[in-house]
């Protein structure tokens, strides 16, 4: 059998858990640590596949959720698959619902079957069990699919996060013995847990036990304080396989990115960057930068003077701004590009720092600049 996505470790920090490597896949080789831009809906949100080619992205995430309830998984595998449909020749990885159904979907009902629930979009009934996310997964034709899970919201009693986990891990298995790609599609296991290290050990064992291409560590980002969801990612990347990679689902902010990584993170995807730009705030080296204040009304400088994307090259703030308050679709396109674009930088800076040894000096060097203190 050949394998879809393998993980290739180059170089580790020698002060920190960090490593430099490559993922392996049917539509290309990915450097890590990365960055994967959120497509919902097979689209990055403003930004063509030749903006996002051009600003250096390999990997992409979409939902499993979203394209089954619209256009439906049919009509994508009829277009060729995901990359044919939305023509993007490079590496794409679809979250299984496990998230948007607990999130987004109305009147739950949640079993040891599956799930039922009704379409947030037009109320029709609806039901997820591992087979039917896994058969979805195998038509939309991503690289890498994600077990259908259980992310439990935080707090959450330990009575619920260990009934919870019991399904998850019970899911991850019938996923495995769905998924009928296995030498196309890499599948990854998702750790759950919550917040009690005990758990996420008994999810880390199983799941390695099941024997899968690759990690998630989810479950974080859900409400928790910083110090929980770094302590959980330190306690749980040493018990996966240094030879697969590690996806941290659904963290992106600047400081999330650096302290993953610190903790031997490989994998990252946030809508931060689109989803800030679209009310007007943008990532710089010197923080962030909310475009509608007063402030910027006259300000003819670049987003960041140290950014070198096609819009800090080509406007100024005053016009971002001018376009942002008069509901003009450019402005939100290029918020969208160069945040997206900066976070793409900060991580090829994160991936140089490893290879050169200088990640936690990269890291203070960071944190100084954009504001952040660093303890
Ligand atoms: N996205 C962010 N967190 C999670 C998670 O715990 N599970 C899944 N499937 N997707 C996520
Ligand atoms: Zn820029």
């Amino acid at each position: 059998m050949t394998v879809p996505v393998r993980y290739e470790l180059l170089k580790r920090c020698s002060h920190t858990l960090a490593r430099r490597g490559v993922v392996h896949t049917p539509h290309g080789s990915i450097q890590t640590p990365v960055f994967m831009p959120v497509g919902t809906q097979a689209t990055v949100k403003t930004l063509s596949p030749f903006e996002l080619r051009e600003m250096g992205a390999g990997i992409i995430l979409s939902n499993t959720y979203h394209l089954h309830l619209r256009p439906g998984e049919d009509l994508v595998a009829e277009a060729g698959g995901l990359h044919g449909f939305m023509h993007w020749d490079g590496a794409i990885l679809t979250d299984s619902g496990g998230f948007q159904v607990f999130s987004l979907a109305d009147l739950r009902k949640i079993t040891d079957e599956g799930v039922q629930f009704r379409s947030h979009i037009d109320g029709s009934p609806r039901f997820f069990s591992p087979e039917s996310v896994m058969a979805i997964e195998n038509q939309l034709g991503a690289d890498i699919i994600m077990a259908f899970d259980e992310c439990p919201p935080y707090p959450a009693s330990r009575d619920y996060l260990e009934t919870s986990l019991r399904r998850t891990l019970d899911w991850a298995k019938r996923c495995k013995q769905a998924h009928g790609r296995p030498d196309e599609q890499a599948l990854f296991g998702i750790v759950q847990g919550g917040a009690e290290l005990d758990l996420r050990k008994a999810a880390a064992e199983a799941l390695v036990e099941m024997d899968f291409p690759g990690y998630a560590v989810g479950g974080l980002s859900v409400g928790e304080p910083k110090p929980v969801m770094y302590d959980v990612l330190a306690f749980t990347t040493p018990l996966l396989p240094a030879d697969k990679p590690r996806y941290l689902m659904g963290v992106g902010s600047p400081d999330d990115l650096f302290e993953g990584v610190e903790r031997g993170i490989d994998m990252f995807d946030c809508v931060l960057p689109t989803r800030i730009a679209r009310n007007g705030t943008v990532l710089t080296s010197r923080g962030k930068l909310v475009l509608k204040n007063a402030q910027y009304a006259r300000d003819f400088s670049p987003l960041d003077e140290d950014c070198s994307c096609m819009v800090c090259r080509s406007f100024t703030r005053a016009y971002l701004r001018h376009l942002l308050k008069a509901g003009e679709v450019l402005g939100i396109r290029l918020t969208s590009y160069h945040n997206v674009w900066f976070l793409l930088r900060v991580m090829e800076g994160i991936r140089k720092a490893i290879e050169n040894d200088q990640f936690l000096a990269y890291k203070r060097e960071f944190y100084d600049r954009f504001g952040y203190n660093d303890d």
